[in-house]
């Protein structure tokens, strides 16, 4: 059997709380957890990709990995408070900060960054059959490709990038599986409450003035707050402020633009 010198190690990853399928390709992690579900797959369960053909983003966007040198996985989970995307992206980052030491930042909802440049994102889709869940995916650039992928319209970093060595994924996936376990288990128990200070302390969007989009409409404000809901209150010039609820934001990027996603 050929593997590539490069591919992630399955069997490198320690104890999990599921079953994980490692694929070298497939069409979304999202979608392999989904059918997953429905074949009666036990919560914990986590479906891996070196390459996906048809990844997603949020909002029909299209989500493009670096094989070898980011990780594409989803977890299945059982329902949880509508907060768990904001929970998820907490658990990034304390992941990631145990295994490399390095902080990521989050711009609400639930996108991370690195000096104000997207390396990663999650992707929450919930279902009612045969029992409610969610499958929680979760893309991250680990280490910098040697050639840019075409194709990418945005700006991008990687958690690797600058260092002399490339991440072990395997103990960043392990971490991130492990921790975004635990930390559902305290939002069933605590709610959001117990998250609220470490995602206000990680959330680069509050104090800057950012542009919230849903499909109808566009406000511009401060992001003044955020409330025990995970709700971004955007201050407007005239004083009225609106609260986000759902959609994205767009806020500035290092180079003084609103840097897409
Ligand atoms: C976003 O920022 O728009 C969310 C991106 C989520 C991408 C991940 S990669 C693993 C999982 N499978 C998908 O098709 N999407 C998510």
């Amino acid at each position: 059997l050929m593997i590539a010198p490069r591919a992630l190690n399955p069997h490198a990853l320690g104890p999990l709380p599921g079953p994980l399928t490692y694929l070298p390709e497939t069409d979304s992690t999202n979608t392999q957890a989904r059918l997953g579900a429905l074949a009666g797959a036990p919560w914990g369960s986590v479906w891996v990709a070196e390459a996906q053909t048809a990844g997603r983003g949020r909002d029909g966007r299209q989500w493009q990995t670096f094989p070898y040198d980011s990780l594409a996985f989803s977890i299945l989970l059982p329902a949880l408070p509508p907060t768990l995307p904001l929970v998820a992206s907490l658990s990034v980052v304390r992941a990631v900060k145990a295994v490399t030491g390095r902080g990521l930042q989050i711009k609400w909802p639930n996108d991370l960054r690195r000096q104000g440049l997207k390396v990663g994102g999650i992707l929450t889709e919930g279902f009612r059959q045969p029992q409610p869940g969610l499958v929680v995916g979760i893309g991250l650039n680990i280490n910098p490709p040697a050639t840019t992928p075409e194709g990418l319209e945005f700006h991008y970093t990687t958690l690797g990038t600058g260092l002399p060595q490339p991440l072990p994924r395997e103990e960043v996936l392990a971490a991130i599986i492990n921790q975004l376990w635990a930390d559902s288990q305290v939002l069933v128990q605590q709610g959001f409450g117990a998250f609220y200070d470490d995602y206000v302390a990680a959330c680069d969007s509050l104090g800057q003035t950012v542009t919230w989009r849903t499909a109808t409409h566009q406000v511009s404000g401060l992001a003044a707050g955020l409330d025990a809901s995970g709700a971004l209150s955007l201050r407007q010039p005239d004083g009225t402020v609106v609260l986000c609820r759902a959609g994205d934001i767009i806020q500035p990027g290092p180079d003084g633009e609103g840097a897409p996603r």
